[in-house]
């Protein structure tokens, strides 16, 4: 196994420590006592039962080229790239402004430098960027040519010491795979996702993608004790 694949291996399974995730969704909480604590609650319980930061974390260690984030939300992969040590610029995109606008002010609020975002629909542009690139949770809701296309876009700003990492739900007939698809549709109902999911890659697929991008990758189960089909992706230039 190489070392990368060691690193992440060794995080499977654990979301971030109940004091670390607290410490970031704190920022999140409303100055005002009786404030919306939406944000707050969702961040809370997402890094104490969700294992995909400690794993892209892992990912990322020891890398300085630039991060651009990919359909980023609300941003918490800069506040727990900063909590890390983690000091690489980072830049989150994403199509849902009003997510862009309190991620922009709860990074400003809680000082994180180096931390920028804009809104940016993904099926229409990508960003110009040199570095590596995160997306995470989000090729489902691009059309598969949208994903090709996206895929290799990215390969080609991996530079130095640049990887793309990925987090996605694979298509495949097991319960995990219809309960990520359900719970998928379930957000985008309750309008938490304002986007519909809309192609799930398979393992093989990714990979073929990936290959014809140029990439070779890593793949390793990211689930944890979520009742999803999650795996992280990650790529680096052959
Ligand atoms: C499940 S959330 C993941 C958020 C973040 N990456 C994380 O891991 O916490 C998926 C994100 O993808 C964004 N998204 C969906 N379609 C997009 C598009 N066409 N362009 C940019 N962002 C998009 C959504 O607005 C949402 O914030």
């Amino acid at each position: 196994m190489s070392e990368l694949a060691q690193a992440i291996a060794a995080t499977h399974g654990r979301p971030l420590e109940r004091d670390r995730a607290r410490r970031i969704a704190r920022a999140f909480a409303p100055r005002h006592p009786l404030g919306n604590r939406h944000d707050y609650f969702y961040t809370l319980i997402k890094l104490r039962s969700d294992p995909l930061y400690p794993g892209v974390l892992a990912a990322l260690r020891g890398t300085r080229a630039p991060l651009l984030d990919l359909g980023c939300g609300l941003g918490l992969l800069a506040h727990a790239l900063r909590q890390d040590g983690q000091a690489l610029a980072y830049r989150g995109v994403d199509i849902d402004a009003d997510k862009i606008a309190r991620g922009r002010r709860v990074a400003a609020g809680a000082g994180l430098d180096g931390v920028t975002f804009d809104v940016v629909d993904l099926a229409r542009e990508t960003p110009d960027h040199r570095g590596s690139v995160a997306i995470l949770d989000v090729l489902q809701y691009l059309p598969h040519e949208a994903q090709q296309a996206l895929l290799s876009t990215v390969a080609a700003m991996l530079d130095g010491d640049a990887r793309l990492v990925i987090r996605t739900g694979l298509g495949d007939d097991s319960g995990r795979g219809r309960t990520t698809r359900v719970t998928d549709r379930l957000a985008n109902l309750i309008g938490w996702m304002q986007e519909r999911a809309r192609c799930y890659p398979t393992r093989d697929g990714l990979q073929a993608m990936l290959e014809a991008a140029g990439l070779r990758a890593t793949f390793a189960p990211l689930y944890g004790s979520t009742p999803f089909n999650n795996w992280l992706v990650v790529a680096e230039p052959v």
